[in-house]
C-alpha cells in the first residue's frame, strides 16, 4: 500500500492491529448468541435512549384507524396536545426495547411484533429483507413473539414462501453452530398472503392472519414496502384503514426513489402523511446502515485528534466515491428514469456529506443528529451545471469477452441520455467548511467496485522536509481514507522516514483494515436498519425536511439536464470513467484519490 516519493523506497509500518491487541476485548463464545445479543443490546442502548423513555400508557386507537405510533421523543404530554393533520395522535407504550427484550410492558401483557413484506417476491426482498431478518432472528434481536409476513400478487402457500425464502438464507462465517435448526425455527415463522396492492378487502385478510398469530398480546405492526413507488400510496392506504395495529404501534418503512425531483417527492410525502404520522414513516437509505458510515461520527465525536482537523482550516478536499463493476444489468427499466444522480448521488452520497460534515448533535437522540444533518444541506449551494460532468458507459471488448454498452439492454432506449456515470463538486457555505470543494463521484459499470470517503489535508506549512517530496507536493498531503466497502477500513496516509542513515522518506499508511482488527463478520446495512426500525428508532432514517432540502439541492440541476438534453460521455465498460471528471476534479485543484498511484 505504501507509496514512495521520487528515489525513496517504500517501507510500511508494521500493522497497527497487531499491537493493539492486547487492548481488545475477550473473543466472545462462537454460538453464544444470547450473550452476543446481551452485550450488544447494553452497547445498543447507550445509544437509544430516545427507544426507551418512559411511557407507557396504551390509549384506545383513533376511530379513523389512522395508523399510530408511540414515537420516541414524545411525551404523554406531548401525545395528549399535539394535532397533526388535524388528528390527535394517541399515546402508546413507547418502551419497545424493553418490550422487545422482556416481552410483558409495564401493564404485563406480552407484546409481539409483526413485520410484513409487501412485494415479496421481488429481488430486495428475497436478497436483502428476508436474510437480514434472519440474520437477526439468528443473533437474538427479534423479541420472542414475531410473525412475518410476505404480502404480493403471486399465488404462493406459506411452504412456498418459506422454500423461495429459504434459498437465500445463510448464517455468518463465524457462527455456523445450529445454523439448519435455526433456519428451520425462522422459517416456521414465516407466512405468505397474496392480494392486490389497492385492494382495501385484501388487506382486511391480512389484518385477520396477523391478529390470529398477535392473540392476547400487544400488537406492534412493521410494514416494509419492497415495492415501486407508484403504488406505495396504494399500499399505505390499505395498511392504514384495514390492517394497522389496534393496541401498539404501526410502522412502514419505504425505500427510495422517493420521487424524481422537489414537486414528486413533496406529493409522496403529503400523499403518506394523508394515513401516516411522520413519526411512523421510516425513509431508509441504506447507506445509513453501513457499519463504517455509522461509524464516522464515531470517529470524529470520540476521538480528540480529528474534531480540531475537522473544517476548512486543514481540509483541503473531501470526496465521496462510489463505483461498481457492473453495468443496470436487469434493472435497466427502472434505472433509465432515475439514473445515477438520483439513484446514489442524491441519497447515498449526499447523506454521507451531511453526517460528515455537520456541527456536533447536542446528543445521540435521532432529532438532534437529523437537526445538524438537515442544516447542512440547507447550507449547500445548489449544484450547477457547470460543477457536474455526466457520462454512460459503452460496450467493450475485452479478452475476447464483450460487455455490452448501457444502451444495448433491450429495456433502455436507443438514444437514452440517462447517466451512469456522474461527478459533481458541492459546496457548503457556512463557517466550517466556506471554499472546501466536497467532491463526489458515482459511476456503474467501472473498473472496480468501492465506496469511500477521502480527506485530503492541506499542505504543512513550512514544511522543512520539502525537498525530499520532489516537485509534487499533493502527494504529500496527508489523507484520511474511510473505506465504507468492500473490505472495509480506515486508513490516514502519512509521510515518514525510511529507516537507515540518510534522510529519505516515504507515505505509509497507519491502517486500521477491520478484517484483521475484528473476528467478528459485520452486519449487513438492512439488519441494522431494520432493528432500529423495530425497536423505534429514527437516528439513521430520513426525515421529510432532510429529503425537502436534498432534493432541492438537485432539481434544478436535473432539470436543466433534462430539458438541455446534456449528452453524457461515453466511456468504455469497465473502465475508470470519463475524462471530465479529471476536468471538474482540475478546476478546484483536486486530485481524486482513488485514481492515484495507491491504485
Ligand atoms: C441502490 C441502488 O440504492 O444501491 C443500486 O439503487 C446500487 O443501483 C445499490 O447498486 C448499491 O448498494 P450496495 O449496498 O451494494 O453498495
Amino acid at each position: 500500500m505504501a507509496v514512495s516519493f521520487p528515489k525513496c523506497p517504500s517501507s510500511p509500518l508494521p500493522p497497527l492491529q497487531t499491537r493493539n491487541r492486547a487492548w481488545s476485548s475477550p473473543p466472545l463464545q462462537v454460538g453464544d448468541s444470547s450473550k452476543w445479543a446481551l452485550l450488544e443490546a447494553t452497547k445498543r442502548c447507550h445509544l437509544c435512549v430516545s427507544a426507551t423513555n418512559g411511557g407507557s400508557a396504551v390509549a384506545p386507537v383513533e376511530p379513523s384507524k389512522k395508523v399510530q405510533d408511540s414515537g420516541t421523543k414524545t411525551t404523554p404530554t406531548d401525545h395528549s396536545t399535539k394535532v397533526e393533520n388535524g388528528i390527535r395522535p394517541t399515546v402508546f407504550s413507547s418502551n419497545e426495547f424493553q418490550d422487545l427484550k422482556t416481552g410483558p410492558d409495564n401493564s404485563g401483557r406480552e407484546s409481539t411484533v409483526s413485520i410484513t413484506v409487501v412485494g415479496a417476491s421481488g429481488d430486495l426482498a428475497k436478497k436483502k429483507i428476508f436474510p437480514a431478518l434472519f440474520a437477526l432472528y439468528y443473533e437474538g434481536f427479534l423479541p420472542k413473539h414475531f410473525t412475518i409476513f410476505g404480502y404480493a400478487r403471486s399465488k404462493m402457500t406459506d411452504s412456498e414462501l418459506r422454500e423461495m425464502v429459504s434459498r437465500t438464507l445463510n448464517c455468518r462465517i463465524d457462527q455456523r453452530e445450529n445454523c439448519d435448526a435455526k433456519m428451520e425455527e425462522f422459517l416456521k415463522r414465516c407466512f405468505y398472503h397474496s392480494g392486490q396492492y389497492d385492494s382495501e378487502a385484501h388487506f382486511i385478510e391480512l389484518d385477520k392472519k396477523l391478529k390470529h398469530h398477535e392473540g392476547s398480546r400487544i400488537s406492534n405492526r412493521l410494514y416494509y414496502l419492497s415495492i415501486p413507488p407508484n403504488i406505495f400510496l396504494d399500499v399505505v392506504k390499505c395498511t392504514s384503514l384495514a390492517a394497522s395495529s389496534e393496541n401498539g404501534w404501526t410502522r412502514v418503512i419505504v425505500e427510495k426513489p422517493f420521487g424524481r425531483d422537489a414537486e414528486s417527492s413533496a406529493s409522496l410525502t403529503r400523499g403518506l402523511k394523508q394515513y401516516l404520522h411522520e413519526d411512523q414513516i421510516f425513509r431508509i437509505d441504506h447507506y445509513l446502515g453501513k457499519e463504517l458510515v455509522e461509524n464516522l461520527s464515531v470517529l470524529r465525536f470520540s476521538n480528540l485528534v480529528f474534531e480540531p482537523l475537522w473544517s476548512r482550516q486543514y481540509i483541503r478536499n473531501v470526496q465521496i466515491i462510489f463505483s461498481e463493476d457492473f453495468g443496470t444489468e436487469g434493472r435497466g427499466g427502472y434505472f433509465d428514469s432515475y439514473g445515477i444522480i438520483r439513484d446514489i448521488m442524491q441519497n447515498h452520497l449526499l447523506q454521507i456529506v451531511a453526517l460528515f460534515a455537520m456541527e456536533t448533535p447536542t446528543s445521540l437522540e435521532a432529532e438532534d443528529i437529523r437537526n445538524e444533518k438537515v442544516k447542512v444541506l440547507r447550507s449547500m449551494k445548489t449544484l450547477e451545471i457547470d460543477d457536474v460532468v455526466i457520462g454512460q458507459y459503452k460496450s467493450h471488448t475485452r479478452g475476447g469477452v464483450v460487455y455490452p454498452g448501457y444502451t444495448d439492454d433491450k429495456t433502455v432506449p436507443n438514444d437514452s441520455l440517462t447517466p451512469t456515470f456522474a461527478a459533481a463538486a458541492l459546496f457548503i457555505n457556512n463557517a466550517r467548511w466556506d471554499g472546501v470543494p466536497f467532491l463526489m463521484k458515482a459511476g456503474k459499470a467501472l473498473h472496480t467496485k468501492r465506496a469511500e470517503i477521502r480527506v485530503q489535508f492541506r499542505h504543512v506549512p513550512g514544511n522543512l522536509y520539502k525537498k525530499c517530496f520532489g516537485t509534487d507536493l499533493d502527494r504529500a498531503t496527508n489523507e484520511l481514507v474511510i473505506r465504507v466497502q468492500p473490505d472495509e477500513a480506515i486508513y490516514l496516509k502519512i509521510n515518514n522516514k525510511i529507516p537507515g542513515l540518510g534522510m529519505r522518506l516515504d507515505r505509509s499508511n497507519l491502517n486500521l483494515h477491520y478484517a484483521a482488527r475484528y473476528s467478528k463478520e459485520i452486519p449487513c446495512a438492512y439488519e441494522r436498519l431494520l432493528l432500529d426500525a423495530i425497536e423505534g428508532e429514527r437516528r439513521l432514517f430520513i426525515r421529510s425536511d432532510e429529503l425537502d432540502a436534498a432534493w432541492a439541492l438537485f432539481t434544478p440541476l436535473l432539470k436543466d439536464l433534462e430539458e438541455k438534453r446534456i449528452a453524457p460521455e461515453l466511456y468504455p465498460y469497465g473502465s475508470r470513467g470519463p475524462v471530465g471528471a479529471h476536468y471538474l476534479a482540475a478546476k478546484y485543484n483536486v486530485r481524486w484519490g482513488d485514481l492515484g498511484a495507491e491504485h
